[in-house]
């Protein structure tokens, strides 16, 4: 099939773009490179630079006939979603409208979106499934959720099939290392340790130690990006085995606490990785585990890569070449 995927030459969606690949899909990356860059750009790729907020420029590419969309184009910091929402706002839902009107224009039938686990906000219950109440606490959370309820119209309406996909905490680089691109100014904690351990940025503040857990320190569900990738490929099967939609969480149900993955990074890398401990990050629960058993029961999909191990190594083998 001809796979149009916004957002390809990003940290996600370079994996992505590696899946649609391997499974036989001819891949058209539409990216405006503001956080994705060309190094993640294979050969075997067409390359579009644009923006989601350019309609006629995603109505000119769709024109050209294509079978799936698979958007991965959003802004994901949380806390920066909180400070700014209209540039989430605009990017995040408006871009998305975008999208979906460009699809109903040129008659592209299926959708895999990047969800997020954001949208369910504080848990009530662990581990979290998809009946779990969505509450999302911050403003990020908000436009995944918005984007899901106009989806859902669309479906109905325009008979676009969709796939939302919520993603735990991505983590960990292709096994094969065939993705080299490091994410710009990261925030979330496994590249911000890689780049300690690589000397780039001098510490690690732990969001702090004080919360109700085996240690005192965050716990998140860490699931290997290339697992979350073939999991976007299973999404596309089965929407077009069943001409039907779907929302699945994708998760490695294991949980892992900050100094538990710090530990480990030590290990691995052999360096200190200095950190400190310091305030809680507001927002941020003290623990959050999927439930992914309907991804498993509709798509067959389990994470297969994302033990600690996998996560810190194939992440390692991408920053050691940067030590300074
Ligand atoms: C993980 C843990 C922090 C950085 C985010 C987005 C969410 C989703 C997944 C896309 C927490 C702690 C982190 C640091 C730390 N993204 N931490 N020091 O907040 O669970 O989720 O990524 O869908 O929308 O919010 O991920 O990596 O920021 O934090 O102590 O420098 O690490 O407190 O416990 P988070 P994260």
């Amino acid at each position: 099939m001809k796979a149009l995927i916004l957002g390809g030459a990003g940290y996600i969606g370079s994996h992505v773009c590696l899946e649609f690949l391997a499974a036989g899909h001819h891949v058209t990356v539409f990216d405006n490179l503001s956080s994705g860059t060309k190094e993640n750009i294979f050969p075997e790729e067409q390359f579009v630079e644009g923006d989601i907020m350019d309609y006629d420029a995603l109505s000119q590419e769709m024109r050209k006939g294509y079978d799936v969309v698979v958007h991965l184009a959003a802004f994901k910091a949380a806390g920066e979603s909180m400070l700014v929402p209209e540039k989430y706002a605009r990017n995040n839902i408006a871009g998305t409208i975008n999208v979906l009107n460009a699809m109903v224009e040129h008659g592209v039938k299926y959708f895999v979106f990047s969800s997020s686990a954001a949208v369910y906000g504080e848990p009530s219950y662990l581990p979290i499934d998809e009946k779990h109440p969505t509450n999302p606490e911050n403003f990020y959370g908000f436009t995944k959720l918005e984007i899901e309820r106009i989806l859902a119209w669309y479906d109905k309406l325009k008979g676009i099939r969709y796939a939302a996909l919520r993603y735990f905490n991505a983590a960990g680089y292709d096994p094969q290392g065939r993705v080299r691109g490091l994410e710009k100014n990261p925030a979330n904690l496994l590249p911000v340790i890689m780049e300690v351990a690589a000397g780039k940025r001098k510490e690690l503040q732990v969001f702090g130690n004080d919360y109700p857990t085996k240690d005192g320190t965050g716990i998140r569900d860490y699931v290997h990006v290339s697992d979350l990738a073939i999991g976007h490929v299973a999404a596309l099967n089965y929407m077009k085995k069943n001409d039907a939609s779907l929302i699945v969480n994708l998760g490695s149900e294991e949980g892992l606490s900050v100094l538990e993955i710090l530990e480990q990074a030590r290990r691995i890398t052999g360096k200190p990785i200095p950190a400190i401990i310091t305030a809680r990050r507001p927002g941020d629960p003290a623990k959050l585990v999927a439930g992914s058993q309907l991804a498993q029961k509709l798509l067959g999909w389990k994470a297969r890569y994302s033990d600690v191990e996998t996560l810190v190594k194939t992440s390692w083998n991408v920053y050691l070449p940067h030590c300074k």
